[in-house]
């Protein structure tokens, strides 16, 4: 359809920025050759069958959905460590590409499924024809642990269209909890893992070096 097309032609534009952008942060500390905070980032438009089937939930008209649906344009980030989380927001912070319209700490907070993640809302500007449009984008930081479990349970919902009989319930909020133990373990020796890692990526540029 040719409306949507060009409704959500703004969010792609946004995205495969983004997608640059963030991906290029792991490049800069890489040169670095120190630790970096991001481990992969990906990226998605939400399909237009999901905005309308949100759209329909939370009672949002479809005029509305370019200030009330802030996940129409999505980034994720992934990180080691959940210490790596909190740099990444830094990192956020101090850009002057975009503005930050809205954090939620789901870390400090978990949602009641069990939910884990650090929500970064920004408001971004994308150059058209037309002139410049300011979309909102949601960025979601998380740990590899907790993508893991949001990554299952996201495909639970599916299965299970949200309701999910007691027991299974159950066992993902305990899924939850030991993937955030997983990651307390993961932090506590973080400074042996991020030798080992420097010394493993140091030796494979000196092995480049010789093959040149
Ligand atoms: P939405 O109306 O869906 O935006 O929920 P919200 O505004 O209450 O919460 P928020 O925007 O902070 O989080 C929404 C997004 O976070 C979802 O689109 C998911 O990607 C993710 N999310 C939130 N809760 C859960 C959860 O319980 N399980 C999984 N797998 N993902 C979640
Ligand atoms: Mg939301």
């Amino acid at each position: 359809m040719k409306h949507w097309d060009q409704f959500l032609a703004p969010y792609k534009q946004a995205i495969n920025e983004l997608k640059v952008k963030l991906k290029g942060m792991r490049g800069q500390f890489e040169l670095d050759s120190s630790h970096s905070p991001i481990e992969f980032v990906t990226g998605r438009v939400k399909p237009i069958a999901s905005i309308l089937d949100k759209a329909n939930q939370k009672g949002i008209p479809l005029d509305k959905l370019e200030e009330e649906m802030q996940d129409i344009a999505g980034m994720r980030i992934m990180c080691q460590f959940v210490e790596d989380i909190h740099r990444v927001v830094e990192l956020l912070r101090n850009r002057n590409d975009f503005e930050i319209v809205e954090e939620r700490d789901y870390i400090s907070h978990e949602k009641t499924s069990g939910y884990r993640s650090y929500h970064v809302v920004i408001r971004y500007p994308v150059q058209t024809i037309h002139g410049e449009k300011k979309i909102l984008a949601e960025i979601q930081i998380r740990t590899l642990a907790m993508n893991f479990w949001a990554t299952i349970e996201h495909s639970l919902n599916y299965k299970y269209k949200g309701a999910f009989p007691a027991d299974i319930r159950m066992r993902l909020q305990r899924a939850a909890e030991a993937a955030f133990r997983l990651d307390k373990e993961m932090s506590l020796i973080r400074g042996e893992i991020k030798e080992a890692q420097a010394f493993f990526s140091r030796k494979k540029e000196l092995t480049q070096e010789e093959n040149n």
